[in-house]
């Protein structure tokens, strides 16, 4: 990251904080760009998203700030890293739950790339004999909506045939791509199928996702209709690496989509 970028920020700096508090351009119409991930697209502000971004600004410890402002292309926070990791933590503990209690372990596959992060998070606070996997399905070209048509580009390394399968997202949106994800499983012989995503966006959806067996549908949370990146989530690929769930300002992806 260019140092340019690097803005140090502190609660006490109440200049640049009421910047992000009065920051209108979440709100702005037209912002939503067709050219665009389904699952990035912008909602209208409303008054409890308002609210919920002034009482997480207001609360926002002094690092994540500073973290905010190094990153130019961040409106607001909507789940600090805190508050990520403690639901990480209760996600975790009730899936922990449950794997106890098969009489063999699960396989965990993670989404690639959006999962990485969740994932890691997720599986060293589960503690369980648990197998560990990847597969990269694609639906979205570069900034391009959904075909609707995921293919899957890398496939399991892991038997998962007679298996229960945790499939682990960063975010369910239309459920194309975990639909068609599921469907491949099922094929390969996993025996129950369950999703633990991190975020989900039940209003986008398109598909209903069906578990397979005894699987069930674990969420970290639900999330608005926002333009959101960090913790895995990305906008053209950058952004992945923030360790909280920020959304991006209207100005980044209208630069880009007028290109
Ligand atoms: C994102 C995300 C999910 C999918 C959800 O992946 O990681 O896999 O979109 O959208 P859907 O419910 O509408 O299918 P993306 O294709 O953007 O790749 P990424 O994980 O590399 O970011």
């Amino acid at each position: 990251m260019a140092d340019t970028n690097m803005v140090v920020l502190t609660t006490q700096d109440s200049g640049i904080l009421a910047r992000f508090l009065t920051n209108p351009a979440a709100s702005h119409p037209g912002a939503t760009s067709t050219t665009q991930p389904a699952h990035q697209r912008r909602p209208n502000k409303s008054p409890a998203l308002r609210a919920r971004r002034l009482a997480t600004l207001a609360s926002l410890p002094s690092a994540a700030a500073a973290m905010v402002s190094a990153e130019v292309g961040i409106d607001y926070v909507l789940w600090t890293e805190a508050e990520v990791s403690a639901r990480v933590g209760e996600v975790a503990a009730e899936l922990a739950a449950d794997l106890r209690a098969l009489p063999e372990p699960a396989v965990v596959v993670g989404v690639a790339t959006g999962a990485f992060l969740f994932l890691a998070d997720l599986v060293r606070r589960v503690d369980v004999r648990l197998a560990v996997d990847f597969v990269r399905v694609e639906s979205y070209g570069a900034g391009t909506e959904s075909s609707g048509k995921p293919r899957i580009t890398a496939d399991l390394k892991v038997d998962v045939a007679g298996k229960h399968v945790v499939v682990v997202e960063d975010i369910v949106d239309t459920g194309n791509t975990l639909s068609h994800l599921i469907a491949h499983l099922e094929k390969k012989g996993a025996s129950s199928i369950s999703v633990c995503t991190f975020l989900d966006k039940p209003a986008r959806r398109k598909v209903s996702v069906q578990l397979v067996g005894d699987g069930k549908f674990y969420r970290g949370f639900e999330c608005p209709d926002y333009f959101v990146v960090g913790y895995g989530l990305d906008y053209a690929e950058l952004y992945r690496n923030l360790p909280y769930v920020g959304v991006l300002k209207p100005e980044m992806y209208k630069k880009d989509s007028s290109n």
